[in-house]
């Protein structure tokens, strides 16, 4: 059966020239990226716990509900279709909203420079598809899922470039 699945990882390619992060530096050497703050967070999970834990399940659901599907039983939108739809997938935007404050903690911040850049944009890119969620406006809500995903893939291209190849897998 031929299936063919437009969802919004297939946009990407064409967003990534357009990624908000390409001003962003390449990560520099820090001697100290844990400022003390004098407060104490609970960093027990690293950070490829908060992203196989945390982010990327809520981050999927957000890509599987934007797009559409045409397959043998047709044409089919990936878009919620009611108000409770669009209330869940406004909540695991916020869970998107939330990562990138639980990235910038100290103990899990990679470094104080283009790493703090990525987290602030995952969380400002996760409020804009709340915002399209609460609207429930599908074309702002796909705009968002590709800039979350534009900025997934910056912050791995500087930090850990094999992770790109867990997205073409995803992808397909
Ligand atoms: C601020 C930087 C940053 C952002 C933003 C980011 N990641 Fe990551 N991600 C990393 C780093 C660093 C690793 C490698 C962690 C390790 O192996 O120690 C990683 C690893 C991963 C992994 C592999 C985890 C494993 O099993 O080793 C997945 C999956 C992942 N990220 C998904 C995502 C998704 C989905 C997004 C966006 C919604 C995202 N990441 C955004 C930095 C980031």
């Amino acid at each position: 059966m031929i299936k063919l699945k437009v969802s919004m990882l297939n946009s990407v390619a064409l967003l990534a020239g357009l990624s908000l992060l390409a001003a962003c530096s390449a990560p520099e050497e820090s001697d100290s990226n844990t400022a003390s703050t004098g407060t104490s967070f609970n960093t027990t999970l690293d950070v490829a716990q908060v992203m196989t834990l945390v982010l990327e399940p809520a981050s999927d659901i957000l890509w599987d509900s934007g797009g559409w599907v045409l397959d043998a039983a047709g044409y089919e939108e990936l878009y919620p279709t009611t108000d409770e739809g669009w209330d869940y997938v406004r909540a695991q935007a916020a869970v998107v909203v939330e990562s990138g404050n639980m990235l910038a903690l100290p103990g899990r911040a990679l470094d104080n420079d283009a790493w703090m850049i990525y987290s602030e944009g995952l969380s400002s890119a996760g409020m804009l598809a709340m915002e399209a969620a609460a609207a429930q406006n599908k074309e702002d809500f796909f705009q968002a899922g590709a800039q979350i995903y534009s900025v997934c893939s910056a912050c791995h291209q500087a930090y850990s470039p094999d992770i790109l190849d867990v997205f073409d897998e995803e992808a397909d």
